[in-house]
């Protein structure tokens, strides 16, 4: 096994727990999936994908290509048609006679809602592409958008993908310098945000964060950003930069509804999504347009079984993350959906809220992250038990691995023991679904993503890129292309081959550790490289490391992502502080005011949700001689194991030194 793999549970525990559910004979009599599906797409793979993509994507020029790999790692799918995102998730609805179906029901955090049809949307995109046009986007230039989930969030992505002007969205708890670095880096044109949102119950400021992302900044390249479309949300102040910022009302609502879709290419990007990686910079996800498209309609029809005449469908993820782009936007709107959006939290006004609106919109298919399961498991079960879920048919899970104990949970309580689970690994690059069980033909097992879909070819293999046997651990790679598959880190095609096409000769390596069982099955097993896994949130050790090192009391920092119950697994950061602050930490006081400061000023470099849970003021870093961090003996530490072999350590006292530092209690935690 990959030698810093340690966020998963052993193989053994999850066996244990083992139990395959086959689907109910009556699901798989109306099941979208058949079980052929495998058989087809092994015998002719590129033949099965032409077919979804002619049977879920409407194309104005038809492709008579599928797949051009002549250029790989960089791979066109679908390449000499045309086709416009917006118009599949949309305009073909209504004309096919269906504008009155409702598209979204909006449900606000304080109880505020909107119902938006098919009809409605097109209205509301076409006037948002106007305006945007208005403002001077034009086919090609990007955009970024800032918002909290609102109606407007979906609208904003549609009307760009209207008009071919990528997106790239950025999650609303980044900070100003996040925000920053990611318009930099896109050179985008135009900023959509809204003046703020509602949170736990109180109105949340964006805005400001807008404004000083875009202030002068020494040392930082002049902005390209024309203009700031703001949505009103709150109603709360906002400072104001005048022949810059627009009101979303005042350009939008008055724009004409009608709006010419532009036609393009099926490789012309669709969307920018920045992540994590191991390095301190986060990537430019490139996706572009057909290929994507297909995916995410295909996987979301036969991974969801969606009806779309009788189902609600809720997927709780932020449009900020890629689930929201796929599951919340593209997917479900290509496939005629009707769904759920909520902007809030699952706690506010209190913790049944999720079950409430469950209940009251009759959600029949539900895609959310076990860290939810598992924070709905803490607060107990007859929480839930006081909603009516019986719509409930369909459950997703995505995000990171999901232990057997709440998956369990989840079918249980939540699914009421008959509706099956679908536990769906994929990645931003990926852009959608690449496997999952396939609900009505593949039996499921707690904890186990079981095995790619029709169409995607996954495998598991050791460190000499050789298949492992059944009952056998190593690195889950991809072998062949797949229609949504990045194509390219934005502006830098080196970073691209490098990050992902290196590790293994003509294989994609996706950054996760994985085992297959005794059928076969995979198991996740969590990331093998330098990305944490918080709460489904992706961050990069590294990159909390650089924001740590920015400040001017820490002279090294090292951080690991340490086993936690609730959130998969949480940040903690080892720092040593400059001779010159050494002494402020130690006192108790002194050390928990540094420890706030610390806490914080990652909060302003990278956002809230990069606050370390734990900081520990250490003398020394374990390194080994040609001085890389032994992050393994840290989380030994972290997660108060013994410390493993440290014989590779340069200096083998070091770890000592750490330990016994650390026996001071600790009062740290946030
Ligand atoms: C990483 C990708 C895919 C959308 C949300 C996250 C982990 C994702 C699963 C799953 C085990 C999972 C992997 C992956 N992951 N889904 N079902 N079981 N692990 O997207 O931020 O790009 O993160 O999330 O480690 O590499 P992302």
């Amino acid at each position: 096994m990959p030698e810093n793999e340690t966020t998963a549970p052993s193989l053994e525990n999850l066996l244990h727990e083992t139990r395959a559910f086959p689907p109910s004979s009556a699901f798989a009599a109306q099941a979208n999936a058949q079980p052929s599906m495998y058989e087809d797409a092994a015998a002719d793979r590129l033949g099965f994908w032409a077919t979804q993509a002619r049977d879920l994507v409407t194309w104005s020029t038809p492709f008579t290509q599928t797949l051009d790999w002549s250029g790989a790692p960089v791979a066109r799918w679908f390449a000499d048609g045309k086709l416009n995102a917006a118009y599949n998730a949309v305009d073909r609805h209504v004309e096919a006679g269906l504008g009155d179906r409702v598209a979204l029901h909006f449900e606000g955090e304080p109880g505020d809602t909107r119902t938006v049809t098919y009809a409605d949307l097109q209205r509301e995109v076409s006037r948002a592409a106007n305006a945007l046009e208005s403002l001077g986007v034009r086919t090609g230039d990007r955009v970024v958008i800032y918002l909290p989930m609102l109606v407007e969030s979906v609208v904003a992505m549609l009307a760009c993908a209207r008009i071919g002007a990528p997106h790239s969205v950025v999650f609303g708890g980044f900070s100003a310098d996040a925000l920053r670095s990611r318009i930099a880096d896109a050179e985008a044109k135009v900023v959509i945000t809204a003046d703020g949102g509602y949170r736990r119950g109180a109105p949340s400021a964006l805005k400001p964060a807008v404004d000083e992302a875009l202030a002068p900044k020494e040392g930082a390249p002049a902005t390209t950003v024309e203009h700031v479309l703001v949505v009103r949300r709150t109603g709360q102040d906002v400072d104001w930069t005048e022949g810059r910022d627009v009101w979303w009302h005042d350009a939008v609502d008055g724009a004409s509804e009608v709006h010419e879709p532009v036609q393009v290419e099926a490789e012309h990007p669709l969307f920018i999504l920045y992540t994590s990686g191991t390095t301190g910079k986060p990537k430019g996800i490139l996706h572009t347009t057909g290929g994507y498209l297909t995916q995410a309609a295909y996987t979301h029809k036969y991974v969801f079984d969606l009806k779309p005449e009788s189902d609600v469908y809720w997927c709780t993820a932020d449009i900020g993350w890629v689930t929201g782009h796929s599951y919340v936007v593209y997917g479900p709107l290509a496939n005629g959906a009707t769904q759920v959006l909520y902007e809030g939290t699952p706690d506010t006004p209190h913790r049944g809220r999720w079950w409430e609106l469950v209940e009251k919109y009759k959600v029949s298919i539900l895609y959310t992250a076990p860290t939810a399961i598992r924070t709905c498991m803490k607060w107990g079960e007859d929480v839930p038990a006081g909603f009516d879920l019986s719509s409930l048919r369909v459950l997703g899970s995505v995000g990171e691995p999901i232990n057997p104990e709440a998956w369990m949970w989840y079918r249980r309580v939540i699914g009421g023991d008959t509706a099956p689970i679908v536990d769906t690994w994929w990645q931003t690059e990926t852009g959608a679904i690449m496997i999952s069980p396939l609900p009505g033909v593949t039996a499921t097992k707690p904890g186990s993503a079981q095995v790619a879909l029709p169409g995607i070819v996954a495998d598991v293999v050791d460190d000499e890129a050789h298949s492992v046997p059944d009952g056998g651990g190593g690195y889950l790679v991809l072998s062949e292309p797949w229609p949504a598959m990045l194509r390219g880190i934005w502006g830098d095609l080196q970073r691209f081959k490098d990050t992902y096409w290196s590790r293994f000769e003509g294989l994609y390596f996706a950054g996760d550790g994985a085992k297959k069982d005794e059928d076969g099955d995979i198991w996740l097993l969590g990331r093998v490289d330098d990305v944490m896994n918080v709460s489904g949130h992706r961050l990069s050790t590294t990159e909390i490391e650089s924001a740590l090192v920015s400040h001017d009391v820490v002279a090294e920092a090292a951080v690991v992502g340490a086993a936690d119950d609730t959130t998969g697994q949480a940040v903690v950061a080892f720092v040593i502080l400059r001779g010159e602050h050494a002494d402020r930490a130690t006192t108790p006081e002194g050390a928990e005011e540094v420890q706030a400061e610390l806490r914080n000023h990652v909060a302003v470099q990278i956002g809230p949700i990069a606050k370390p849970r734990r900081i520990l003021v250490v003398p020394e870093l374990p390194k080994t001689r040609s001085g890389k961090i032994m992050r393994r003996l840290l989380r030994d530490v972290a997660e108060n194991r013994t410390v493993g072999d440290a014989t590779t350590l340069a200096d083998s006292s070091v770890m000592d030194l750490i330990s016994a530092g650390l026996k001071k209690p600790s009062s740290n935690e946030d």
